[in-house]
């Protein structure tokens, strides 16, 4: 299938030794992820851990599974800052190669013959990555009594989702790092932030291995969460 580019994105994928990483204005249109991203947000182990109380599990219809990811994702994140989710899929072994590079950007015309000949909708998919402006998307309203916050290139949310069954191989870290990455060299980022659910502690444990350590900050006014910080000079 030829994927839509939505919000004038130009095509461009991350490919890792061992993932293939597809900005969700691309994604949105392949049928297998959609598929994936809403079993995933249905799913009421995989819900509780990543959201607490804050999200409980819903049932998307495919029309809404669309909606959802163009409302929150491709016009909240991608059509104000640029960067936002990722679809993350096992980059099929014919593409894998013996070099050590850790990531690469493909872009313009090698990335729409990529496209063509890996087949989208063919991909094994594993779950979901992204970087977000927190200002903007997740922050709750600041008060007037709050401190100023920083940049947003200093506010950088970092989120991951990772099917049950792909877990325990590092693959979270992978994604994660090859977008944090990305996000540096090509959005000019200069420091990440996280909140995980206090009793979240493989996230936790996956963002400490990243680099992050806990802030001390209460951005996001949560006693449940525990918020860290990753300033671009410590991204492992
Ligand atoms: C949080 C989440 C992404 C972590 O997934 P994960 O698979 O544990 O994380 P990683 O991909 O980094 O895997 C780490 C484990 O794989 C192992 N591993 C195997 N091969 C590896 C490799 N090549 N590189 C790194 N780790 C590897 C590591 O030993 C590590 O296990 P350990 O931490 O017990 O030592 C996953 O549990 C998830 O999606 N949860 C639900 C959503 C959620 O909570 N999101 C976060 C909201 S704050």
């Amino acid at each position: 299938m030829k994927p839509e580019m939505e919000n004038s994105i130009k095509p461009f994928v991350i490919v890792t030794p061992r993932l293939i990483i597809i900005p969700t204005p691309t994604a949105v249109s392949i049928n297998s992820y959609r598929s994936l991203y809403s079993s995933l947000h249905a799913n009421v182990a995989f819900c509780e851990m990543a959201f607490g109380h804050h999200f409980p599990p819903r049932t998307w219809t495919d029309e809404e599974t669309r909606d959802v990811i163009q409302t929150r994702d491709i016009e909240r994140c991608w059509g104000r800052r640029d960067l936002g989710d990722f679809a993350v899929a096992l980059l099929p072994s014919a593409f894998q190669t013996d070099s050590c590079m850790e990531l690469s950007i493909v872009k313009g015309g090698i990335c729409e013959r990529l496209f063509n000949q890996i087949g989208l909708d063919d991909l094994q998919w594993v779950g979901y990555a992204g970087v977000r402006d927190a200002t903007t998307t997740s922050l709750p309203p600041r008060e007037a009594a709050d401190p100023a916050l920083p940049p947003w290139q200093e506010m950088i949310e970092v989120r991951y989702g990772i099917s049950p069954e792909f877990w325990g191989q590092g693959l979270a870290k992978e994604a994660a790092r090859a977008i944090m990455q990305w996000s540096v060299d090509e959005k000019g980022v200069r420091r990440f932030i996280a909140e995980t659910e206090r009793g979240n502690s493989r996230s936790g444990k996956l963002l400490q291995k990243l680099g992050f350590t806990p802030s001390g900050t209460d951005y996001w006014k949560e006693p449940s969460e525990i918020e860290w910080e990753c300033p671009k000079s410590h991204l492992h």
